[in-house]
């Protein structure tokens, strides 16, 4: 089983999307025996929390479940997880400070948009303080980061490849 975090700032917005949809496409590849998804926040904010009702609104308007709480991300996760995929720059750093803390400082932590060509280094937005527009443009930019996010997975693990249905 090849794990994959998913983090933001708040892990109400961003980060469950993020794992709804890959676990979404995960399944309608069958690949979900192989591949396993989780999220989590950079911040304390809203441990324990369900999504933001954004967030779940423009998952249910795309057929997306999902299950989760809020968690605030831990040392424990850079040995728990093969993949942590930042959604931005910040939680980027505020990960690579955590990780100098843990056995596995030299583990990369990747940022999400960083899979699509012509898309490096840009963030996914902070949905935050916007209304159901920003949702929609974070749910299409995560669609489209987490096939060439897939895409790498398979290219990095041609079990995954031979699996897939
Ligand atoms: P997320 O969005 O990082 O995508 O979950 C946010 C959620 C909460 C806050 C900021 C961003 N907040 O400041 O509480």
């Amino acid at each position: 089983m090849i794990k994959v975090l998913f983090v933001c700032l708040g892990n109400i917005c961003r980060s469950p999307l993020a794992e709804g949809i890959f676990n979404a496409k995960v399944k309608s590849m069958g690949l979900d025996k192989h591949l396993q998804s989780d999220s989590a926040g950079t911040s304390d904010y809203h441990i324990g929390e369900l999504p933001d009702e954004r967030t779940l609104s423009c998952a249910k308007r795309k057929g997306i479940a999902i299950q989760h709480r809020g968690r605030q991300v831990h040392r424990t996760d850079f040995r728990d997880f093969a993949y942590i995929v930042a959604m931005d720059e910040h939680n980027l750093k505020n990960l690579n400070q955590l990780k100098e803390k843990t056995p596995h400082p030299t583990k990369e932590v990747y940022l999400m948009r960083n899979f699509v060509a012509g898309s490096t280094g840009l963030p996914v937005p902070d949905p935050y303080y916007g209304g159901e527009k920003e949702f929609e443009e974070v749910y299409a930019i995560l669609d489209e980061a987490l096939d060439g996010f897939l895409n790498h997975l398979k290219e990095a693990h041609p079990q995954l490849a031979e699996k897939g249905k």
